[in-house]
This record gives C-alpha cells, sequence and structure tokens, in this order.
C-alpha cells in the first residue's frame, strides 16, 4: 500500500518533531552531565573538608582543588571549537562553552579566596607583599584579572551590546590566560617538578592548531565559493 504525498509530508514532519524533542531531551541530559561534571570537584572539596581528610595541608590542598579545576576546564573551553572542527556531528558542543567557561571563572575565584583567605588571611600587607614579591602569585592575579573581563561579558546582553567582533576580540583574552595560568603552575611548583607538563602540551596544541584551523576553513570556503555554478563566485 503507497502512502499519500499528504501522509508522507506529516509522517516525516511527525520524524523531524520527534527528533527535535529527543535532542532537546539529549541537551538536558548532558546539560546535567556537565553541570554535575563540573560541581564535583567542589563537592570533593567540600566533602574532604567536612570529613577532614583534606591531609597535612588543607589550605594547599583546597588550593590544588581549585587550582587544577580552573586550569583543566581551561583547557576544556579551548579544546571545544578545535573539536567542533573535527566534524559537523560535534557542533553540540558549542552549548556548553560558556557554561564550561563560568565555571573556571568560579573555581579561579575560589582558589584565589583560599590565598585570600586561608594564606593571606585577608591581612593587606601579607596580600600586597605576595602580589610583589612572589612571581607565581603575580601570574596568578594577571590570570583571574584576565578571565574577569570574559566572565562579566558572558551574559547575551553583553554579546549583544558589544557586537559579536569586538566580544571576539575580547575573548582572545582567553589564550593569554591559557599562557599565564601556565606560567603560574611552572614557578609555582619546585625545579624538576614535571607536574604542569601534560597541560603545557595541551594548551600548546591546542593554540597551535588554531592557525592550521583557520586556514583549513578559508581553503575550504575559497573552493567552494570559486566551484563552477556557485552565484556568490560571481561578482555583480
Ligand atoms: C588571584 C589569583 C591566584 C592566586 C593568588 C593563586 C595562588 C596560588 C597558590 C598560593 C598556590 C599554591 C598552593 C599550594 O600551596 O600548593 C597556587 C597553585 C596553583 N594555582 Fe593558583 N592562584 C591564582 C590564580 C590561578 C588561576 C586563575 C589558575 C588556573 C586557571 C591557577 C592554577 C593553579 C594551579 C594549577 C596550582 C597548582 C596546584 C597544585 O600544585 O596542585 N591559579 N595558586
Amino acid at each position: 500500500m503507497h502512502m499519500s504525498a499528504n501522509s508522507a509530508n506529516a509522517a516525516s514532519t511527525a520524524n523531524a518533531a520527534r527528533l527535535a524533542i529527543m535532542k532537546r531531551s539529549t541537551v538536558l541530559i548532558l546539560k546535567t552531565l556537565v553541570w554535575i561534571g563540573c560541581l564535583l570537584p567542589l563537592a570533593t572539596a567540600i566533602y574532604e573538608a567536612v570529613t577532614n581528610t583534606l591531609g597535612p595541608d588543607p589550605t594547599a590542598q583546597l588550593a590544588s582543588i581549585t587550582g587544577l579545576t580552573a586550569l583543566w576546564m581551561l583547557a576544556g573551553t579551548l579544546a571545544i571549537s578545535p573539536l567542533r572542527s573535527l566534524s559537523p556531528r560535534l557542533s553540540w558542543l558549542i552549548k556548553f562553552r560558556r557554561l564550561l567557561g563560568l565555571f573556571v571563572f568560579f573555581y579561579a575565584s575560589l582558589h584565589m579566596l583560599t590565598w585570600l583567605g586561608l594564606y593571606a588571611g585577608f591581612d593587606l600587607t601579607t596580600i600586597t607583599a605576595d602580589i610583589t614579591k612572589r612571581r607565581f602569585i603575580i601570574m596568578g592575579v594577571t590570570t583571574w584579572l584576565l578571565l574577569l573581563p570574559l566572565a562579566v561579558t558572558s551574559t547575551t546582553w553583553a554579546i549583544r551590546k558589544l557586537g559579536g567582533k569586538n566580544w571576539n576580540r575580547l575573548h582572545m583574552l582567553v589564550y593569554l590566560a591559557a599562557l599565564t595560568a601556565m606560567a603560574h603552575y611552572w614557578w609555582k611548583v619546585k625545579t624538576g617538578v614535571m607536574s604542569p607538563a601534560p597541560y603545557t602540551l595541551v594548551i600548546l596544541v591546542l593554540l597551535g592548531i588554531r592557525p592550521l584551523l583557520a586556514w583549513n576553513r578559508k581553503r575550504k570556503a575559497r573552493a567552494e565559493s570559486s566551484r563552477p555554478g556557485n552565484l556568490a563566485s560571481i561578482e555583480p
């Protein structure tokens, strides 16, 4: 038995609607998972603090959890664009970039508060001495200051107000923040300790791959516009 054109259309519309609903529910599940994943380090820190299992140096452990979380989440936000360009199937990743970026700032701020409160006891003289004398602290503060305007301009209102171009330009600061965070980490650890190496490798790959991806995108766009029959290639 053949379906009429109308019922076939209705069936495909229903299919598309179902797919859209499915997609929305998938996004919801993914968002929930991302939120849980992003809150897990905080939950760990709270659990360890409450159960007194932060180890022999609780302040350092708190600084470590919050610092490393901010660091790897920062690498995660930088990985989203390159990952998306690998396949159109990964384009959904963009939905999580702002959320991840805000969590970077959240953990960086908790990390800074750990320092202000637990290391410096909110004592202005200690804070000033640290900021002016210790280069790894200077780099930490610089990183936080670079992340601040990105967090402040993350709202849709701010994006509209700034305009896409300016917003994109401002958000280039994230690359600088990734590098200053790297310097902060290297200067914090003792000579010979290699724990910042994996982050350094990932960040250098992520930053290095960007010009290559941009070049590839331009090449594809050029090939597309010069294809015979493409009206966009005809100059008025
Ligand atoms: C106001 C800004 C900042 C200050 C004052 C600061 C301060 C500190 C301090 C005192 C430590 C040493 C903790 C210890 O005793 O082991 C530390 C470690 C660290 N910080 Fe920061 N930091 C700042 C910003 C940042 C930011 C923005 C990031 C990441 C995006 C970051 C990532 C790290 C990492 C990865 C460590 C090493 C953790 C470990 O070895 O386990 N910091 N920071």
